[in-house]
This record gives C-alpha cells, structure tokens and sequence, in this order.
C-alpha cells in the first residue's frame, strides 16, 4: 500500500489523482464523513455504542425489551438520536462529494449512514445499505413514507413529555408509527442488527463498483457486514481503493491508497488539487 499523506501535507499523490481523472469513481462511506457535522460514530471512545448497549438498542429484540421493561429509556434514546440528527448539516465532505457527482468525476455514493446528509448537500445517487432515519417503511408491504423534521420534533416532544407514563408514551409512539395503508404498523426505515439490506441496494452496489476507476473508503470501520465485502469485491476485480479515515481501519490492508486524517479537510484538497 502507499500510504501517502496526511491532511497537514496538503500534498495528493499524482497516482491518486490520476485515478481520478481516469473515469468514474464511487464513494462508500460511513460514520466518520458525518463526524465533523457533529454526529458520533458508532465505534470507539465517544461512539454511540459505547452510550447505548448495541444488544439492547441495535436489535429489535433488545429494543423490544427495553421498551417491555422500561420505555423511558427508549424516549431518552430517539429523543438523543433525533436531537443530534436535527442539528446536523453537511459538512465540506458531504459537499465535495456532491460537486463531484455534479462534475461527472463520481458516479455514486453508496453509505452505510442514516442521516440523510449526502442528500442535504445535493448528492443525486445515493444508495443508502442501513436505510434513512428519516423514513419510515411497513415491512408488510414495503411502502415508505417520508417522516416530516415538523411532525417527527412534535412528537418527540410528546415522547419527552409522556416520559414517567408507560400509557402516554405508548400512545406517542403510535402516533410515531402509525399504520400503513395495508393496515400494518410502520417502523423506521433504518436497518437493524441481524436484518437484512434493503432489497436490492446490495446487488445495485457492486453493479456501480464494476465500472469504476476507483472505490475511495471515506470514515468507516470496516467492520459491519455485508457493507464492507464492498471493498473486497472490487479489490477482486482489480478496482484501486483509497481509503480516507482519522486512523487506519480494519479495509487498510486492502487499500492501494490511504489519507489519514479528517474527511471535511481531506476531500476539498483532494478536489483543488484535481482542478
Ligand atoms: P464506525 O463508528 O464503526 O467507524 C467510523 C470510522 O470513521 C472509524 O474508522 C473512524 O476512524 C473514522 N472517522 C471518525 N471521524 C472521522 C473523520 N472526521 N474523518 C474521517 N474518518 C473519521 O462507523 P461505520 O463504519 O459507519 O450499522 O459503522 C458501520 C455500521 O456499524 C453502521 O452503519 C451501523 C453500525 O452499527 C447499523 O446500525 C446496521
């Protein structure tokens, strides 16, 4: 692998930009490009899992169980979730990312967040793996309905104020999810441990990465199945892979290139520098 700078070398390998610049490339990204717009990832010190137990809170059983058994907690949790994914805004990544798709440089972006910020900054195609936190779906039917931020802070307030009052909150939350028009009730749109993809968005992936000039890896783990087989799919079919991230991941072996360093100062570089 070349490992090749770091943000402060405000320096670009000549064999990353060329890769570039020789067709499409397509963009996987994870937690870490929506760091910097103030959301925790996942994983390590401040991560999201290190607040909320992932046994209980990224499964439905043990979200179904918290509910059972103390369904202020569920409250606390959307109401934290949601709190933090209202005050978002895409940061310069996000942007980049956008304005390349805009230039015809990236064909794709295929992520594993649920925060709707790719959209925010004005990416087209976005193949979202873990689903959208601000959709809900009826896994009868399949049906999705959009979860307005007006609506959707309202009844967080009533969650918020129901707290102490399993019957209140019940009602909140059915007001949260109502029913679909096939009658079933509606969950959020968003991929759970032990559950499979959206139908299709997989397959829709490696159909983007078979053409294209490069994969860039932009603040993701690695760790989460099937999202990161991506990069070893396109590694087998001899697809070069830059990886952007703070700190080498669990895909770092893989990967022809790598910048250490933060997304939102990494990637508008990257584009001066392809100007
Ligand atoms: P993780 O939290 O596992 O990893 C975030 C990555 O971003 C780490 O490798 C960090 O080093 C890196 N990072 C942090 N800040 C960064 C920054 N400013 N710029 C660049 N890199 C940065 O998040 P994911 O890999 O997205 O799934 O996690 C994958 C899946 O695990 C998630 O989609 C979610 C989670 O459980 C489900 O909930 C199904």
């Amino acid at each position: 692998m070349h490992k090749i700078s770091t943000a402060k070398d405000n320096f670009i390998n000549a064999t990353i930009l060329e890769a570039f610049k020789n067709g499409q490339v397509v963009a996987l990204t994870g937690a870490g490009i929506s760091e910097e717009s103030g959301i925790p990832t996942f994983r390590g010190e401040n991560g999201l899992w290190s607040r909320y137990d992932p046994q209980l809170y990224a499964y439905p059983e043990g979200l179904l169980s918290v509910l059972r058994n103390d369904p202020d907690k569920i409250v606390d949790y959307l109401d934290d979730l949601y709190s933090i994914l209202f005050r978002a805004k895409p940061n310069p990544a996000h942007l980049v990312l956008a304005r390349m798709e805009k230039d015809k440089i990236l064909k794709c972006v295929i992520t594993q967040n649920i925060d709707n910020l790719h959209q925010d900054a004005g990416s087209d195609k976005v193949l979202e793996l873990h689903g959208n936190a601000f959709r809900l779906r009826c896994d009868n039917c399949s049906k999705a309905y959009r979860l307005e931020k007006d609506n959707l802070s309202h009844i967080i307030e009533q969650l918020r104020k129901g707290k102490g009052s399993r019957q209140a909150i019940l009602k909140a939350l059915s007001r949260f999810f109502p029913r679909c028009d096939c009658k079933d009730r509606l969950r959020i749109d968003i991929v759970l441990f032990g559950e499979l993809l959206p139908s299709g968005v997989l397959e829709e992936s490696y159909r983007e990465m078979e053409h294209c000039s490069l994969l860039v890896l932009i603040g993701t783990s690695g760790v989460v199945y099937p999202a990161a087989s991506l990069p070893f799919y396109a590694k087998d079919r001899g697809i070069k892979i830059l990886e952007i991230n703070s700190v080498s991941s669990n895909l770092s072996a893989i990967c022809d290139f790598q910048l250490l360093g933060k997304a939102g100062e990494i990637l508008p570089q990257l584009v001066k520098q392809l100007n």
